[in-house]
């Protein structure tokens, strides 16, 4: 199972002055749900393309499993650690959504019975089914998306990275890319989350990375870190709803279920109207 380690990594895009990542250094380990959060332009989305190859290190390095970044394809990182670009369209080629989905699979060696097989169930887990035969630029932004991640989740890496996977998506669609994250950590495999949806973190990830201004200025226990008001404040992010009304109704485990959520505040205001 993949093991990420970040060493004093820093990273200048060529033609930037300043580097966009300083100093930064961590592991992640099989198993592991990591949010990397921080406010725009802290880093986040630079730091996802170094995780998985598509940008080197400028000095520092990320080493997959024991190797080197810099020793490693993009293709052979790929195989283990999947991104989900924040853009959907930036991923696709294929005139089809299927070919969209097979491309990957036959990159990665899958016969055509088993791609076949797997197509038809990455396509029905994100309700895709009927789009099959379509092109994939004529999709909608929130099915753009869902042919993206399903793309990448088919040949099932051990890390998922998704860059902002909540952006335009329905509270259907949310909740269901929710479980198939959460389906992926049940797995012993690793899912790394981008986004600004600090709730949609918070029922994901044990883990925080917290950047600003291209510095990890937190790392640990999602649920801490986001309970502290100073670092908070700092990436200008906000504490998730569902910690802030554990604390202040005293029930635990409200992540386990979001629409656990609706029915406590009807009970909480049913209380406190009686
Ligand atoms: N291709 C590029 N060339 C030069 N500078 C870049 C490039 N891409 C990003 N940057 C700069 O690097 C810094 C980090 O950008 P990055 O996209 O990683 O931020 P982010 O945390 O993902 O932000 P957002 O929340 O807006 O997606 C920013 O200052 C940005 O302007
Ligand atoms: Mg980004």
């Amino acid at each position: 199972m993949v093991k990420i380690v970040v060493e004093s990594l820093y990273f200048r895009y060529p033609e930037a002055s300043d580097y966009a990542l300083r100093n930064i250094s961590f592991r992640i380990v099989e198993g592991e749900s990591v949010a990397i959060l921080g406010e725009n332009g802290a880093g986040k989305t630079t730091l996802a393309k170094n995780l998985n190859g598509l940008l080197k290190p400028t000095e520092g390095s990320v080493k997959i499993d024991g190797v080197d970044t810099r020793n490693l394809s993009v293709a052979k990182i790929a195989r283990k650690i999947g991104f989900v670009n924040h853009n959907p369209e930036h991923q696709f080629f294929a005139e089809k959504v299927e070919d969209e989905v097979r491309f990957g699979l036959r990159n990665f060696g899958f016969s055509e019975e088993a791609a076949d097989k797997t197509i038809q169930e990455v396509l029905n887990v994100f309700g895709l089914e009927e789009y099959r035969g379509k092109n994939p630029f004529q999709l909608s932004g929130g099915e753009k998306k869902r042919l993206a991640i399903a793309s990448i989740m088919a040949w099932r890496p051990e890390a998922l990275i998704v860059d902002e996977p909540t952006i335009g998506m329905d509270y259907a669609q949310k909740l269901n890319i929710r479980r198939v994250l959460r389906s992926i950590v049940s797995e012993g495999r690793c899912v790394i989350v981008i986004t600004h949806d600090v709730d949609f973190a918070a029922s994901i990830c044990e883990r925080a990375i917290i950047l600003s201004r291209g510095e990890v200025i937190g790392d640990g226990r999602l649920r801490d870190l986001l309970s502290d008001d100073k670092l908070v404040e700092k990436a200008s992010l906000r504490k998730p709803f569902l910690i802030e009304l554990e604390k202040e109704t005293g029930l635990t485990g409200l992540e386990e279920d979001f629409d656990a959520i609706s029915s406590t505040l009807v009970e909480v205001f049913q209380k406190c109207r009686s």
